[in-house]
């Protein structure tokens, strides 16, 4: 009732003059970052305390005509009010519908089963507190209190490195420190006042009312429109109604759409570049992340609730034309960044709802960054690029997080732009040259009836059918997949995927035995075997082995690798280890060039890349263009030298 009246009461004063505007100004101290109450009640409740403090026009409520009354668009009333009155529930089921899926998108049986295994998720950390106070069980630490003890760790530790990194303009300062207690990843995140607080909340209400924010949308472009066109709305009424100074509009808008079509203060931790993996366990917990110089940090990256962690997990899915629901609790997405997301909730992961987001490099990893780096080593390059040309199948290995994805993408820049390349994956990882002839695939989920899912099996038949001359597999992982890649090789196909294994040898052994189960027969299809490894505690990445797979009848496999380079510890170096066997002669005996020929392409290809190095063109568009125009160069003729015949 009274906020009828309040409402009713703004809009006879929708009218306000100059004056007026210039209370609300006043009423709502700006400048930030204000101090924060302890425990800051509801934002909502907030709001009505404000408009009870007797102020004749609250910011919350007021539009300047009508069309901006911010009060929430029907359908998100009307959802709100079904579904309480469906549930008996006092309030709103879901208070942040705009940011929420959609409730139409859950049956009523869903809706249910969400409410009741969010209700036991309450009883069980009820319960949990029930028996700290006791004594029963010794206290744990809440999040907020684990991150206020960070922060004096942090003042008794040292700094190791401090930057800044920005997402929509919201510009804050990381600073990375050793402790006693170990390494902290510290985000100095603007602490926004509860005055500001229900200022942002007034300018997201107007922006939803006015800007239809749709998480369906996956086209790149669109997202990047509908991100200009909301930031400008907001800085708009920053500006002509709050009358803000320009930088703390600035970050307020960039705050919003970090909030309203983002990840919130998540967006900070995708924007550093030196950040690997972002990982949500719970929201008790703070938010941890894979830093490339310093590995796993804990951050002072809090997430408000369970039910937040859900919503970023269903946006996210919806980005994708998936869902993430009680009955699908896992999803497997990516950002519109092209980051991978993996996301399962509670119950199914016990702690609470999590996600784990694998960033990529922003700026693709080229042949020239892995030299400099020493991951991988010119003759290597070399080698692997001539095997790319005339068309010889390469497997990349390697543990968790080796690098396997990536020297396989690095290497696909070798590939001829006169090829048609397919490549399937399940989530998109790759990133290939424009001038490449290149279709990527990506698989999907069924949707929660189970209809619509698209398998890494479908694609892989289905790309047969495309003509393609070069089949990139994401994973390989199943016996199916395997078997139909296997033909693809043996029907001249050249095909490149990676594995799950540490080395060579175990390369094989992961082929021939469950689940993969390749018949040993077929494994000679395999010319290459590149295996990478990550030294977890030096947290650098390297090419372990390259090893040719030599059929041999009297091995149980019936090949067995023959390794050509190998990674010396000592000297932090890829060195030459054994004599090809099979490759070289393979090559000579398809191509028709002799052994010295060979060698003397393998010495031009390091040329070209050495000259690279020397003159530090290490992009992806640099390296692309250097093996075009090689590609351009060695003309017709070699195009059409084809290492296999095509059997049809
Ligand atoms: N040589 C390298 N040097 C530094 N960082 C690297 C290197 N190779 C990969 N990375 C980074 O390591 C992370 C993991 O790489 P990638 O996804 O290729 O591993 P993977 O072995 O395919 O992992 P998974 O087992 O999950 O498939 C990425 O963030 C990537 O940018
Ligand atoms: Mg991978």
């Amino acid at each position: 009732m009274k906020n009828k009246r309040i409402i009713k009461r703004s809009q006879k004063s929708i009218a306000h003059s100059h004056k007026t505007k210039h209370r609300i100004f006043h009423r709502i101290p700006v400048p930030l970052p204000l101090p924060t109450k302890e425990n800051p009640t509801d934002l909502k409740e907030e709001k009505a305390e404000i408009v009870d403090a007797g102020s004749e026009v609250t910011p919350t409520i007021t539009g300047s005509s009508p069309e901006d009354e911010p009060v929430a668009s029907p359908y998100l009333q009307q959802n709100h009010e079904e579904v309480a009155k469906r549930y008996g529930l006092p309030g709103p089921v879901i208070k942040k519908l705009h940011l929420d899926a959609k409730s139409e998108d859950y049956t009523e049986k869903e809706t249910k089963e969400r409410i009741s295994l969010s209700d036991s998720r309450e009883r069980a950390i009820q319960a949990k507190q029930q028996q700290e106070s006791s004594g029963e069980t010794p206290k744990m630490l809440t999040g907020k209190e684990m991150v206020e003890q960070m922060v004096n760790y942090i003042k008794d530790g040292t700094i190791l490195e401090e930057y800044r990194v920005n997402a929509n303009q919201v510009n804050v300062k990381v600073s990375i420190a050793s402790t006693s207690e170990g390494k902290f990843y510290f985000l100095k995140i603007p602490e926004l006042s509860i005055p500001t607080k229900a200022l942002l909340d007034t300018v997201r209400q107007k922006l939803v009312a006015a800007i239809e924010v749709n998480f369906e949308i996956t086209d790149v472009n669109a997202i990047d429109k509908l991100t200009r066109n909301l930031k400008e709305r907001a800085e708009i009424i920053l500006k002509q109604q709050f009358h803000l100074p320009e930088e703390n509009i600035n970050l307020l808008s960039g705050i919003l759409i970090n909030e309203m079509i983002g990840l919130g203060n998540i967006e900070l931790l995708v924007a550093d570049p030196n950040l690997e993996e972002i990982v949500v366990t719970s929201a008790t917990e703070s938010v941890r992340v894979y830093h490339k110089k310093y590995g796993w940090l804990i951050t002072n990256v809090l997430l408000e609730s369970e039910k937040q962690i859900e919503n970023y997990s269903a946006i996210i899915a919806r980005r994708v034309g998936r869902q993430i629901t009680t009955l699908t609790p896992m999803l497997d997405a990516h950002l519109i960044t092209g980051d991978r997301v993996n996301s399962i909730l509670y119950p199914i992961c016990t702690k609470g709802n999590t996600i784990t987001i694998r960033k990529f490099a922003r700026e693709p990893w080229t042949a020239i960054d892995f030299i400099n780096n020493k991951t991988c080593s010119l003759d290597v390059f070399a080698l692997i690029w001539t095997a790319m040309q005339y068309e010889l199948n390469i497997l990349f290995s390697g543990g968790t997080a080796s690098g396997k994805t990536t020297i396989l993408n690095v290497s696909s820049l070798f590939l001829p732009p006169y090829h048609r390349v397919i490549s399937i994956e399940d989530t998109r990882e790759l990133q290939l040259p424009e001038h490449l002839y290149w279709t990527p695939l990506v698989t999907r989920m069924p949707n929660p009836e189970g209809k619509g899912a698209v398998t890494m099996l479908d694609l892989l038949v289905n790309s047969l059918r495309m003509r393609p001359d070069r089949i990139i597999l994401g994973e390989m992982r199943r016996q199916e997949e395997a078997e139909v890649l296997f033909e693809a090789m043996h029907t001249g196909h050249s095909v490149y995927a990676t594995v799950h294994a540490d080395s060579a040898a175990e390369t094989i052994s992961r082929l021939v035995n469950p689940p993969i189960n390749v018949p040993s027969n077929l494994l000679k299809a395999v010319h290459l075997c590149v295996t990478m490894f990550r030294d977890r505690r030096r947290g650098m990445r390297r090419t372990y082995q390259v090893a040719e797979f030599i059929p041999d009848e009297s091995e149980k496999n019936g090949v067995k690798p023959n390794i050509l380079y190998r990674y010396e510890p000592t000297t932090d170096s890829i060195i030459k280890h054994g004599t090809s066997i099979r490759v070289f002669e393979e090559l000579s005996r398809h191509t028709g060039l002799s052994i010295t020929e060979i060698n003397k392409e393998l010495e031009n290809k390091k040329q070209i890349l050495m000259g690279l190095a020397k003159r530090n063109i290490r992009d992806m568009n640099g390296v692309a263009t250097a093996v075009k125009k090689y590609y351009l160069e060695q003309g017709v003729l070699n195009s059409s030298t084809k290492l296999k015949q095509r059997k049809n």
